[in-house]
C-alpha cells in the first residue's frame, strides 16, 4: 500500500508545481514587470552565428529529399530559428531614415522561414526546396538594401556552381 500512496504525493507535487508556474504574477504583489528588450551580440555575430549556420544546416539536409523523419526536424527547427533571428534583427535596426527598410526585411525573413518550417513539418520537399530559395532571396534582399557585400546562394554545392 505504500507505492500507491507515494505516487499520489508525486502526482499532488508535480499539480502544484504546475499551478505555480502558470500562475505565478499574482504572488508578487500584483506589479507587472515589462522587460526591455536590449540587443547584446553584434549583428555580425548573428549573421555568422545564427543565420548563416542555420541557412548552410538547412541547404544539407534539404539538398536531397530527406529519407529520415529526423532530418526533416531538424530541417523544420532550423528555418524556425533563422525566423527567430528575425525578431533579433528587429531589435538592431540603424537608426536613421533606413529604420523601415530593415524591419521589412527582417519581416520578410521572419515570413520566409516560416513558410519553409511549415512546409518541413509536412514533409513536402518540392515546397520545402523553394521556401528555402525564397528564404535566400530574403537575406540578399536585406544584404542589397544596405549595401552588405554578401551574395547568399542557396544550394551552392548541390548546383556546382563556381
Ligand atoms: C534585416 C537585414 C538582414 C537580413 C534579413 C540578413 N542579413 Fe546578413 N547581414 C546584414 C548586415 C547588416 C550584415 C553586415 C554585418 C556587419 O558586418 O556588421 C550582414 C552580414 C552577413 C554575413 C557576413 C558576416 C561576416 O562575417 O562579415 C553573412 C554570412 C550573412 N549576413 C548571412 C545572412 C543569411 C544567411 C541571411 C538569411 C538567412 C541573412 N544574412 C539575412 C543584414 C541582414
Amino acid at each position: 500500500m505504500r507505492k500507491p500512496c507515494r505516487m499520489l504525493f508525486l502526482i499532488g507535487s508535480l499539480a502544484a508545481g504546475w499551478l505555480s508556474w502558470s500562475a505565478p504574477a499574482a504572488s508578487q504583489g500584483g506589479r507587472k514587470v515589462v522587460p526591455k528588450l536590449v540587443p547584446i551580440a553584434e549583428t555580425k555575430l548573428l549573421m555568422e552565428g545564427l543565420a548563416h549556420a542555420n541557412f548552410r544546416g538547412l541547404e544539407r539536409h534539404l539538398k536531397q529529399k530527406p529519407t529520415e523523419d529526423q532530418a526533416w526536424t531538424f530541417a523544420r527547427g532550423q528555418a524556425l530559428l533563422l525566423a527567430e533571428t528575425a525578431n533579433l534583427l528587429m531589435l538592431r535596426p540603424p537608426r536613421n531614415e533606413g529604420e523601415s527598410a530593415w524591419f521589412e526585411r527582417a519581416m520578410d525573413l521572419r515570413s520566409t522561414a516560416a513558410r519553409l518550417a511549415q512546409a518541413a513539418g509536412k514533409r513536402d520537399y518540392a515546397a520545402s526546396r523553394a521556401g528555402f530559395v525564397d528564404v535566400a532571396n530574403a537575406c540578399n534582399r536585406c544584404h542589397q538594401t544596405f549595401k552588405v557585400k554578401v551574395l547568399i546562394t542557396p544550394f551552392e554545392e548541390a548546383e556546382g556552381s563556381p
